[in-house]
């Protein structure tokens, strides 16, 4: 029996919140758990497509192992790895590009989004070509299966349309990876919108007891004082209840019912018990790993020593079926 790989990453752009657990990071521990070999990417390079520089990036990444370990990525089992320290999986990205059409790269509508919110002054090249750098994060491994939110779809589609052309021009080589969506329904951040961590509005996995308090605390109501389950029509109400529901693994609308008549208020208490709750030992795992920086570093630095011994072997490959072997 062949075991499924798994790629999935995140940008070290700040702390992993809650929409961030529920949506994909549960999801990968259920995958390790179940004996597939996962490899999660730190995806150092991505952070300056929307930036010009990337500030405290150490910090950010040391951060993100940290969170890693603490929600349960075990780092005997999988690999986790910066795609900067990986040259092979980097090369891989030259022939990628010969093989997607610049309206191809044009036409991408995360891009396009990105671009419209982007923090830069004008649109860097490794803006247009990060969904190509993916391609090759994703194939370097030889991956089946990519876990991701509905956002990454369209760099899906561009893996698998790279896959299947070197394929066809070089001989079989790369699988074409699937997606993998969370069936969790979407979190929504404490003012309504999308959870982000540049918006301001995320509960953080790290964050202290009192600060998610103050947090939901603050979150967005209506003015309705029964509460209900009712995500289209009473989002911000029914998102608090549903991140409640997640963490007390409960039915929504059951959990709406209970707290009934009890108002904002009592949603506001129940919710922030849930998350204090549910999250105290992954917190306290979070701030014992932190006390040694040293573990987690090397957490990395052998994952990267692993993500290249696979990344060298799939660029010999690669050379060969092009020919490039001298
Ligand atoms: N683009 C992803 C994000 O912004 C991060 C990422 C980079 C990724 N490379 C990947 C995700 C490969 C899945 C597979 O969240």
């Amino acid at each position: 029996m062949t075991t499924t790989r798994v790629l999935t990453g995140d940008r070290p752009t700040g702390p992993l919140h809650l929409g961030h657990y529920f949506g994909s990071l549960q999801n990968r521990v259920r995958l390790q758990d179940g004996g597939a070999e996962v490899f999660v990417l730190v995806a150092d390079y991505q952070v300056l497509t929307d930036r010009d520089t990337a500030e405290r990036l150490d910090e950010h990444v040391l951060g993100l192992v940290l969170d890693y370990l603490a929600i349960g990525i075990d780092p005997g089992r999988t690999t986790v790895f910066a795609h900067s320290a990986v040259p092979a999986l980097n090369q891989l990205l030259l022939p990628f590009l010969s093989l997607v059409s610049v309206p191809e790269l044009n036409r991408n509508p995360t891009v396009k989004d990105e671009i419209a919110h982007s923090r830069q002054s004008s649109v860097s090249g490794l803006m247009f070509s990060y969904p190509a750098h993916q391609a090759a994060d994703i194939l370097f491994c030889k991956a089946t299966l990519v876990p991701v939110g509905k956002d990454q779809l369209p760099h899906l589609e561009v893996t698998r349309l790279i896959a299947r052309r070197f394929n066809e021009r070089y001989g079989p080589t790369f699988p074409e990876p699937e997606a993998m969506l969370s069936r969790a329904p979407l979190l929504l951040g404490t003012d309504g919108t999308k959870m982000s961590k540049s918006r301001g509005n995320a509960i953080a996995i790290r964050a202290t007891s009192d600060e998610t308090a103050r947090l939901i605390k603050g979150a967005k109501t209506d003015s309705v004082r029964t509460i209900s389950y009712d995500p289209a029509g009473r989002p911000e109400v029914s998102s608090l209840v549903l991140l409640a529901a997640l963490c007390l693994d409960a039915d929504p609308v059951a959990l709406a019912g209970e707290i009934g008549d009890g108002g904002a208020a009592a949603l506001k208490k129940s919710v922030t018990e849930a998350v204090n709750e549910r999250f105290a030992p992954i917190r306290a795992r979070r701030a014992a790993l932190a006390a040694d920086p040293a573990f987690a570093r090397a957490v990395l630095r052998d994952g990267c020593v692993r993500a290249r011994e696979i990344a060298d072997a799939t660029l010999e490959e690669v050379r060969t079926a092009m020919g490039m072997r001298y």
